[in-house]
């Protein structure tokens, strides 16, 4: 082989990953998610704890977790087996693989409900809806589709086709292709929303809702809503990275990439956050409405601007990709598991796997109308899911990864897989006390013990 194929070759499988990577980190959490659970929980303070978690924690996670992977070369549930073994360690540790496949399938169950509304955006954006919309049309449509199980239930079974259809292929280089298109159509579109945001009335108001904080109104629950939020957009805790990892060559620099993806899928939160919120502000909507922020807030963007029907529906289009890619990610881990350990073929255990969360889906969906008033612990069904998987069990595999891959595997070969030089101390600071204590601190701190 010559140097050249030898570089060549080196690149596109960085590529390849980074693209993996990021597909993986972003999507509705960081266009849906993130702007309403910012404005539920008060703004700019909620957005600097993020923020801090995202560095804190996040990153050495995602690196722990990606080297994780990448020596168990395996599904989640069997590398933790295997790599438990090699360190001659209980095999329970395994369990941490278990947790992540069925925050997996908890996760994509609700996931591919949101990812049905956009794509119902998607036709909504060109049919004439936004001439001359008023904040009451806005808020009108997104009611009318909440309110329809029927429409929900078309939507929520076409995407959860389409992510079978994509898994049961292996990741593909179509996908890729796609990936490689999507991301920077989704942050140039995003640029332009966040242009038009600036010339809104709302703009000033907007900028220091998400810029300044006000740490009265940070409770204890919205520090763990921040926290598993930090887990859900960088997609931790769950053994998807973890999946990736064991497709990654031994030669691509796990801390380099990493922080790449992690800065990408930051900057996207804030870049949605920024064309967001003037527009909520300029239009007198309620920053604190819940998920249909976006769905009520964007249209009265596009509405406004020349071309809006066009860059609608192309928004909407790239919300699909984006949440489609993150789905492969979110189901990747039990459909490796079911192909290694149950001889499945790569199709029957994608189909039995989307099934199932689809399934567990329905749930999701008939809680946001006739389910709405079912509800435990004050949150609907859909709330309660939300809050057991991205704020209890992302973060709790999160700290057994963080333990696992900070105590557990050797100091030289975490070196070694890693490539930190001499930024390494720092990651083992931050994966061996920094992480693990953080996260049980809000823990405890949200159950009122501290
Ligand atoms: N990170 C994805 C998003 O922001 C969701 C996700 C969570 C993907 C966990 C994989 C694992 O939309």
């Amino acid at each position: 082989m010559t140097d050249q194929r030898l570089l060549h070759g080196q690149w596109s499988s960085r590529l390849a990953f980074i693209l993996a990577a990021s597909g993986s980190a972003i999507g509705l959490g960081n266009i849906w998610k993130f702007p309403y659970l910012l404005g539920e929980n008060g703004g700019g303070a909620f957005v600097l704890v993020y923020l801090a978690c995202v560095v804190g924690i996040g990153l050495p996670i995602m690196m722990a977790e990606t080297m994780l992977g990448r020596r168990g070369r395996q599904s989640p549930i069997n590398t933790m087996a295997a790599l438990a073994e090699e360190a001659g360690v209980h095999r329970a540790w395994r369990y941490v693989g278990w947790l992540g496949v069925a925050a997996g399938f908890l996760i994509l169950s609700y996931y591919s409900v949101i990812a049905g509304w956009s794509m119902a955006y998607i036709f909504k954006m060109g049919g004439g809806f936004l001439n001359n919309v008023t904040p009451q049309m806005a808020q009108q449509t997104f009611q009318d589709i909440k309110a329809a199980p029927d429409v929900q239930l078309v939507w929520h079974t076409a995407f959860m086709a389409a992510t079978v259809l994509i898994v049961s292929k292996g990741v593909s280089q179509g996908l890729e292709r796609v990936a490689r298109l999507m991301m920077p159509g989704l942050f140039l579109m995003l640029l332009a929303l966040d242009i038009y945001a600036a010339g809104t009335s709302g703009f000033s108001q907007g900028m220091s809702f998400l810029f300044k904080p006000e740490f009265s109104k940070l409770t204890g629950e919205s520090l763990l809503v921040a926290m598993g939020q930090a887990f859900f957009s960088l997609g931790l805790g769950m053994g998807s990275i973890m999946v990736y990892g064991s497709y990654l060559p031994d030669h691509v620099s796990i801390g380099r990439s990493s922080i790449f993806v992690a800065t990408a899928d930051t900057l996207v939160a804030l870049m949605a956050g920024v064309a967001i919120f003037p527009v909520v502000f300029s239009n007198q909507l309620a920053p604190g409405m819940g998920p249909g922020l976006i769905f009520e807030s964007l249209p009265l963007a596009f509405g406004h601007m020349p071309g809006g029907s066009l860059f609608g529906t192309l928004f909407f289009i790239l919300v699909f990709f984006a949440a489609i890619t993150s789905a492969i990610a979110l189901i990747e881990p039990a459909v490796a598991w079911l192909s290694e350990n149950r001889s499945l073929s790569r199709v029957r255990a994608s189909i039995y796997a989307g099934f199932a969360c689809w399934f567990l889906g329905l749930g999701t969906l008939i809680s946001f109308s006739h389910g709405a008033s079912v509800t435990w612990f004050g949150k609907t069904l859909f709330e309660l899911v939300d809050f057991i998987t991205a704020d209890l069990m992302l973060p709790a595999g999160g700290i057994l990864i963080a333990v696992f891959a900070g105590w557990i595997v050797k100091k030289q070969e975490s070196a070694q897989e890693l490539e930190l030089g001499s930024y390494f101390c720092y990651w083992r600071i931050l994966i061996r006390y920094v992480a693990p204590l953080s996260v049980f601190i809000i823990f405890a701190h949200a159950m009122g013990l501290l």
